[in-house]
């Protein structure tokens, strides 16, 4: 029977066959590396807020603690934001007049909460408790970076359901006694934990890894 294809044709074939294969395994990979990049996740990038106003100020210099504004992190799911009439605590003495605080003065005026731009809300379909972390001993700094030393608010962590069960498989490595929760620039001793502990995360695990824990 005659050949079908030329010999030219059928090197071209082969060729293009290569070359396909190493298209899907390059969009692969770039697929991979696009899903894990900070850049995805919005890590680093501030948003607009109405107030400037500066982490970097009120934690670090003044030294204000985390609780004052954000009330509800030990008892709560959420946080909790502070109330115009918390900023207005001392901003109808200091820094009164200014242009920056108008959003704030006139929040406080009509008793409205000021809107400010989340850099971190989950979707909808994702639970998340700060209660749950907090008494067991996450730290802030562990989940929110520096943010005394921020001077616009931003994420640290992709807070991207790979990085959240890469602390629930085992958490013990990232937990600290509860009086050090608040505090910054401390380095969890995971090996230093009671052996109760690490037994109990042992067999918590499974249930801190199943999907219901985060999506109910
Ligand atoms: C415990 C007191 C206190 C509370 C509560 C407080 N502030 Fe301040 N804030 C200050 C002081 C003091 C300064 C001025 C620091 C200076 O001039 O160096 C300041 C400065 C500011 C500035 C100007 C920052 C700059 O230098 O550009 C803004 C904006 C601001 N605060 C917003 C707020 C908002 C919004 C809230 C509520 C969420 C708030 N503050 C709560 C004490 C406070
Ligand atoms: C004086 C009030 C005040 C204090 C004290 C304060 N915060 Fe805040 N925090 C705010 C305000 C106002 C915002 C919203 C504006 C912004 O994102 O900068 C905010 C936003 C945040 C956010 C981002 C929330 C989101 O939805 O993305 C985190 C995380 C946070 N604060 C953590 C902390 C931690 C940790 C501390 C203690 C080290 C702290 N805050 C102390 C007032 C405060
Ligand atoms: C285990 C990680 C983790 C720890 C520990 C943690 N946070 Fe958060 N934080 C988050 C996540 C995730 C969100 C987004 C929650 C959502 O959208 O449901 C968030 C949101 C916030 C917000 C926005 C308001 C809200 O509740 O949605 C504030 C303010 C905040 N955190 C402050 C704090 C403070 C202060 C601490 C320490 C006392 C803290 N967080 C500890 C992960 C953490
Ligand atoms: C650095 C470690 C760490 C990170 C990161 C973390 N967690 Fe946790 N999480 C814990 C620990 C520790 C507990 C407490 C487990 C216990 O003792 O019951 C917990 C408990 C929880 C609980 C309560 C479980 C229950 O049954 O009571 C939920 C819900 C949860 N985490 C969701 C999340 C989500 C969603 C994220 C990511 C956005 C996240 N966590 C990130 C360590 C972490
Ligand atoms: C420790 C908490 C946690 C557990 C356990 C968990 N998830 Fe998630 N999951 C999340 C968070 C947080 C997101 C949202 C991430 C984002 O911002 O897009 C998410 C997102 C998702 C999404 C949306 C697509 C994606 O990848 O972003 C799917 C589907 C999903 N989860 C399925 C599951 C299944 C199936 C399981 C059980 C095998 C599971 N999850 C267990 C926290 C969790």
């Amino acid at each position: 029977m005659a050949q079908l294809f030329s010999p030219a044709a059928t090197t071209l074939f082969r060729v293009v066959i290569v070359l396909l294969g190493l298209g899907v395994v390059a969009a692969g990979a770039i697929a991979f590396v696009w899903a894990r990049s900070d850049s995805t996740w919005n890590v680093g990038k501030p948003a607009p807020q109405p107030v400037p106003f500066r982490h970097d100020l009120h934690s670090g210099s003044l030294g204000i603690d985390c609780r004052y504004c954000h009330s509800t992190v030990e008892r709560a799911a959420d946080a909790g934001m502070p109330s115009a009439q918390t900023c207005m605590s001392c901003h109808s003495q200091v820094w009164v007049g200014a242009s920056v605080l108008e959003p704030v003065r006139s929040s406080f005026l009509l008793g409205q909460p000021i809107t400010w731009t989340s850099v971190h809300r989950l979707p909808d379909y994702a639970y998340f408790n700060h209660a749950a972390h907090v008494t067991k001993g996450v730290a802030c700094e562990t989940c929110h970076g520096r943010v005394d030393q921020m001077p616009k608010t931003v994420k640290t962590q992709t807070m991207s359901m790979g990085w959240c069960l890469d602390c629930h498989r085992d958490p013990t490595p990232h937990l600290r006694p509860r009086e050090a929760v608040f505090s910054t620039g401390y380095e969890p001793h995971g090996k230093d934990l009671p052996e109760d502990v690490r037994m109990f995360y042992q067999e918590a695990s499974r249930r801190l890894t199943s999907c219901s824990t985060c999506h109910r």
